[in-house]
């Protein structure tokens, strides 16, 4: 199958087909990361900007060296070091990247729709790397990856994903791509952080975190966003640890093979204990090696793939 999409957006526009393509590349291409040389020449040529209007660890640091794995020159622009903090708008700042002539742009944003936006105004590539509360297709692309590692497929899977639901692109780029795959979602988490309507995407909504925990073959655990959130959306953080963090205890009611999970940054002692991150069921630094093995995946496939890349 050849893959022909020019941007990376959101998991609504992958088909199951081209999710599939997007996971089985990834698998291949996370072979390279354990060669001593860790380098192939694939995109030798290729330029990728990375621009990154809101902190981030993971994502910039897994696509900057999934570039450079794959030979492709990249570079990082934050908002607070370019042109932005003088007035330049997202559509100036495009049309001036657009000049310099790279082949992929990777944007974080924290308005929704902004990789929409840009992608409209420029020939390269736009990989959506999180806009405000809309999406984040490549944290579930490397989250159904890591799923289907572990268990050697999606289909069928109860997947329980638990917390700030309401402010998390994470959430809704997950139901979506879990559920497409044949998978089933229960989202559960207060009452105040689940929205009205999250049900059309494909997810269930249970308000009783102990039945999702003890049904879910995986755990999905999300950070409060506090710096999404308008107003104190709980009474405490030690009452929301109590209430809806995934506890030793919890766990210990939860299917032998559970798989924990969580995007990071993770709030230990918070939504999840501290001894459940490096717990024996924890996933969380496969998800972020994973991530490095998407992304090169996401970059080989935008620019063309086998048609227009030397694939060594
Ligand atoms: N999961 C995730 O997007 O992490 P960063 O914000 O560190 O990129």
């Amino acid at each position: 199958m050849l893959f022909t999409k020019k941007d990376i957006l959101d998991m609504e526009s992958l088909s199951v087909d081209e999710i599939n393509l997007i996971l089985d590349t990834a698998d291949r291409m996370k072979e390279i990361s354990i060669r001593p040389i860790k380098k192939v020449p694939t995109l030798r040529g290729k330029t990728v900007v990375l621009f990154f209007y809101e902190p981030s660890t993971r994502t910039r640091i897994s696509f900057d060296i999934a570039a450079k794995r794959l030979s492709a020159d990249s570079l990082s622009i934050a908002a607070s070091t370019s042109s932005i903090v003088k007035g330049e708008t997202l559509a100036d700042t495009a049309r001036n990247l657009e000049a310099m002539n790279p082949d992929i742009i990777v944007l974080r944003h924290s308005s929704a729709g902004t990789s929409h936006l840009l992608a409209g105004l420029v020939k390269s590539s736009v990989i959506n790397a999180g806009d405000g509360m809309h999406a984040h297709p490549t944290q579930a692309l490397l989250d159904l990856m890591t799923v289907r590692e572990k268990r050697g497929g999606i289909s069928g899977l109860r997947i329980a994903i638990i917390g700030d639901i309401s402010h998390s692109r994470v959430a809704r780029s997950n139901i979506i791509g879990f559920t497409k795959m044949g998978a089933e979602v229960v989202i559960t988490g207060p009452p105040t952080m689940i929205p009205k309507g999250i049900e059309t995407l494909g997810a269930s909504v249970s308000y009783n975190v102990d039945k999702a925990i003890c049904n879910a073959d995986v755990i999905m655990m999300l950070r409060i966003q506090k710096e999404r959130q308008k107003s104190f959306l709980f009474p405490t953080e030690r009452e929301y640890s109590k209430v809806y963090g995934l506890t030793k205890e919890r766990v210990e009611n939860a299917r032998s093979n559970v798989l924990i999970m969580h995007p990071g940054p993770v709030n230990r002692g918070v939504e999840i204990a501290y001894e459940v991150v490096d717990g024996p069921y924890s996933i969380i630094l496969d998800q972020v090696t994973n991530g490095v093995a998407v992304r090169m995946a996401l970059l080989y496939l935008v620019s063309g793939g086998a048609r227009n890349a030397g694939a060594d």
